[in-house]
């Protein structure tokens, strides 16, 4: 059921399953990246470096740079690698808003102070937009979803008509990692457009699932990461359109297009290609099969549990193909977790943890969930090892769990 043996990287016998229902906290290697990786980790050379075992460890990243770039609609010289999602959405906010505000000071203007960002986008963003209010002269400017965590245009278009000229940048994910919401991104990458503010959009977990492609999006700057669709954990990349130069978070030997320093991971930036390149591949059919095996998982649990509420947009084009999240009214989602876990169920709350306390997802509250529908939820995260057992096995097991946090929670 769905649990990779990493050594042979096949699924493991029946006796050591266990039902991985978190695939979008982090997916497992794809084979063959998995191959790809283990072979580049036993040769030798920094792609900085001149001599011959350089410059082939070059050729690795620069063939990589091709894949990834035809993977995801942009030109191999618009893909900075970085250490992943976290890195990329620093470097996308805080380098395109300190990028803004040089460009203003160099023709002696007033600097653009505002950042436009939902309130649902993940820390790796949320928190960098936090930052730049409270280390720099940012102001920040959260933008509304409506119930199903969709922001809607017009509420963009409201937000930078207050003062287009005050927007420094507009930061808008793809598709939210919690509940699934796809957003409207061209339209929403247009409207920044129109107002000449860099768009950026953090792509992570709609990379794997839809078909992605930063040219067609309009963005100026997008992320992505390997893990999620079956790469390593610890390579990514900012895609960056022509012309557009943030400044850099970190200093040193300016490796990637002066953007971005440190040595290049040749290993898992090969991997994190190969993986993409795979996903590719079958994205479409993996994504239907997903989406019904999603559609079994939420019927099994709402007809073990009717009072749960499915969070998000419905099941279709606007939620992520292997996305379920539920509130389970009278449960505290970190027991509900945890009895699921003892049945051998790896699933995930939304809520952060914080000094051993459980917070309400930001998420949920930004859709106008209350307190006790936030701690309560769970959510089910489908990927390339699902399987209809998986979903059976939840199935069988989340009406007796429900009921026995019911209890405890009483
Ligand atoms: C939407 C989103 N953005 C960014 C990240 C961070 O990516 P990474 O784990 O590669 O740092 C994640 C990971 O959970 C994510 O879901």
């Amino acid at each position: 059921m769905g649990y990779i043996d990493y050594v042979s990287a096949r699924p493991r016998p029946s006796e050591d399953c266990v039902v991985y229902l978190d695939h979008a906290a982090t997916t497992p290697m794809l084979p063959e990246a998995l191959a790809a990786m283990t072979e580049e980790l036993g040769q030798l050379g920094n792609p900085s470096s001149l001599h011959n075992a350089g410059r082939r460890a070059r050729r690795v990243v620069e063939e990589s740079r091709e894949q990834i770039a035809e993977v995801f609609g942009a030109r191999p010289s618009e893909v900075i690698f970085t250490s992943g999602g976290t890195e990329a959405d620093n470097l996308a906010v805080k380098g395109l808003y300190w990028a803004r505000r040089a460009a203003a000071l160099g023709r002696s203007a007033a600097p653009p102070r505002r950042v436009l960002a939902t309130a649902i986008e993940h820390h790796a963003v949320l928190d960098s937009v936090h930052w730049l209010a409270g280390h720099e002269d940012a102001a920040e400017h959260w933008l509304p979803v409506d119930e199903t965590g969709v922001l809607h245009p017009a509420a963009l278009a409201e937000a930078i008509a207050e003062d287009p000229d005050g927007v420094a940048l507009v930061t808008v994910m793809w598709a939210n990692n919690e509940v699934g919401a796809v957003q409207p991104v061209t339209e929403l990458a247009a409207l920044a457009r129109e107002n000449g503010i860099p768009f950026h959009t953090d792509a992570v977990q709609a990379a794997g699932q839809l078909p992605v492609s930063f040219a067609s999006s309009g963005a100026d700057a997008m992320t992505v990461t390997g893990h999620k669709f079956g790469g390593p954990v610890g390579a990514g990349a900012l895609l960056l359109a022509r012309g557009v130069q943030p400044v850099p978070v970190l200093h040193g030997g300016g490796q990637e297009s002066e953007v971005r320093s440190g040595t290049l991971d040749a290993p898992a930036i090969r991997a994190f290609a190969v993986a993409a390149a795979v996903m590719a591949g079958r994205r479409d059919e993996e994504a239907a099969r997903l989406a019904k095996l999603r559609d079994d998982l939420i019927a099994q649990i709402t007809a073990a549990v009717p009072d749960a509420v499915l969070n998000g947009p419905l099941a279709g084009p606007g939620r992520l193909p292997g996305n379920a999240h539920f509130s389970f009214p009278g449960c505290e989602g970190d027991a509900l977790l945890m009895l699921l876990d003892a049945k051998g169920i790896a699933c995930s709350t939304g809520s952060a943890c914080t000094a051993g306390v459980a917070q309400p997802s930001h998420v949920l509250l930004a859709m106008g969930a209350d307190e006790a529908r936030s701690r309560g939820s769970l959510r089910f995260s489908l990927g390339h090892t699902s399987t209809q057992d998986d979903v059976d096995a939840l199935g069988a097991a989340i009406g007796e769990a429900v009921q026995r946090a019911r209890r405890a929670a009483r």
